[in-house]
């Protein structure tokens, strides 16, 4: 595990029923997000991984949606809450930098705001480690917070522990340089309570050719 998953587990362990407590409801009041993860759900053929599942809630909405899916994330609290909520689902305990999945098995990714702890620099390890988990024509869905303006990822006193936005196009270098292709975007504004774009960037493993 490296440090920053560390510092990112403890976080997030202190506020985990708070953190579902805010989430809870999300789904249905998220209509434009909602729509990009049904395509996502559409899309994906084979189990998908919903990494950093926090309280468990897109795990069990993409299970409603029909997906073969299982959920993982770093922090322990949030996957005993995501257990209890629901107990007909699997989560474990572990890191997106070592998934526990053989090679191209995974016919989707969803790191619904998961990465946005991840320092820019080690970013790549982490695409590479979905880019080894995903079988050819799997899709990577990834949450993130849109920057309006710039060009680099900026640092920002996130509520739980620093994160980062990211401009859409800067990020999406960076997937495409990792081996994925370019499927789609979603970027909506800020809300009343919102700093930045919540936005979701949809990449493909390519087929092998
Ligand atoms: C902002 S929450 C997002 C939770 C959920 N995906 C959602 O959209 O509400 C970030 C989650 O990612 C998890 N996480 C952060 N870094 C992680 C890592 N390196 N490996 C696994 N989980 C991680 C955190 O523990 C936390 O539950």
């Amino acid at each position: 595990m490296t440090s920053t998953e560390a510092t990112t587990r403890t976080a997030y362990d202190s506020v985990a029923t708070l953190y579902a407590e805010l989430v809870d409801g999300w789904v249905a009041a998220a209509p434009l997000e909602r729509a990009f993860l049904a395509a996502f759900a559409e899309l994906v053929d084979g189990p998908v991984a919903d990494v950093g599942c926090g309280p468990g809630h897109l795990t069990g909405h993409l299970h409603s949606l029909g997906v073969d899916v299982h959920g993982v994330d770093v922090s322990p609290e949030m996957v005993a809450l995501a257990r209890a909520a629901f107990p007909h689902l699997s989560f474990a305990v572990g890191s997106m930098t070592a998934l526990d999945v053989a090679d191209g098995s995974l016919g989707g990714i969803l790191a619904h705001f998961s990465t946005i702890h991840t320092p820019p620099a080690e970013l790549a390890a982490v695409l590479a480690e979905f880019h080894r988990a995903l079988a050819p024509g799997g899709h990577l869905n990834l949450g993130f917070f849109g920057s309006e303006t710039g060009s680099e990822p900026t640092p920002f006193d996130h509520r739980v522990t620093t994160a980062y936005h990211w401009p859409a196009d800067t990020l999406a270098d960076l997937v495409c340089r990792n081996g994925f292709v370019e499927v789609a975007r979603l970027a909506r504004k800020p809300g009343e309570r919102e700093r930045f774009l919540q936005s979701q960037l949809l990449v493909v493993k390519p087929q092998l050719s």
